[in-house]
């Protein structure tokens, strides 16, 4: 980043309206049919593990967590991760990876899923879910499904439905 510097920080109710029109440009109006966006309606996302990033006063991106049960096993599903077209390959997205992974590990989550492309999110420590180990509530393709294991072993246990967790 130049000029500008870069801050992420939690997310504010007030970030709503340019978060929307983050994923409106992102994703079309097709992102309401999507199987994550079905798993995130369930259960809204977490506002301590999702952050906004900003340049001065722009939202210029954006990570949520959502709480989601794996069978028995706990966890979270990343996502939407969007960055503003005006300022991708800068390591914005990158930026927030890292804060949202490091905030949930420091929660002492075990387990992150997200559906993605594994050549963006491998650097962050994502593989790939073994083909039917896990359901989703609507169509994925089984190679865009992925997870992080901060708990060493806790993948191979999470088998069964992937559903919204409701906390509080
Ligand atoms: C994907 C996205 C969040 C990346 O944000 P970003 O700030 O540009 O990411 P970074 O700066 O950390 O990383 C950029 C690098 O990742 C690469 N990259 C971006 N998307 C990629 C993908 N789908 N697969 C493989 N590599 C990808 C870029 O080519 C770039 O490579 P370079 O560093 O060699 O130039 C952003 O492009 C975006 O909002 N896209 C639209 C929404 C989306 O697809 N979200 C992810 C699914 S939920």
């Amino acid at each position: 980043m130049t000029e500008l510097s870069l801050v992420i920080r939690p997310e504010l109710p007030i970030d709503a309206q340019a978060i929307e029109r983050l994923h409106e440009r992102a994703f079309g109006p097709g992102r309401f049919a999507r199987t994550a966006f079905r798993l995130r309606e369930g259960a809204p996302h977490l506002a301590n593990l999702s952050f906004t990033a900003l340049v001065g006063t722009l939202i210029v991106g954006s990570v949520r967590m959502s709480p989601i049960t794996a069978g028995d096993v706990e966890g979270l599903m990343l996502g939407p991760l969007t960055v503003d077209p005006a300022f991708e390959s800068r390591g914005i997205g990158a930026a927030l990876m890292r804060r949202s992974i490091d905030a949930a590990r420091e929660e002492g989550h075990g387990l992150v899923l997200l559906v993605g492309d594994l050549p963006y999110y491998a650097r962050f420590g994502f593989v790939r879910v073994p083909p039917r180990q896990l359901e989703l509530p609507g169509p994925v393709n089984p190679d865009r499904l992925l997870a992080l294991e901060m708990d060493k072993g806790v993948l191979a246990r999470a088998r069964g439905p992937v559903l919204p967790k409701r906390v509080g």
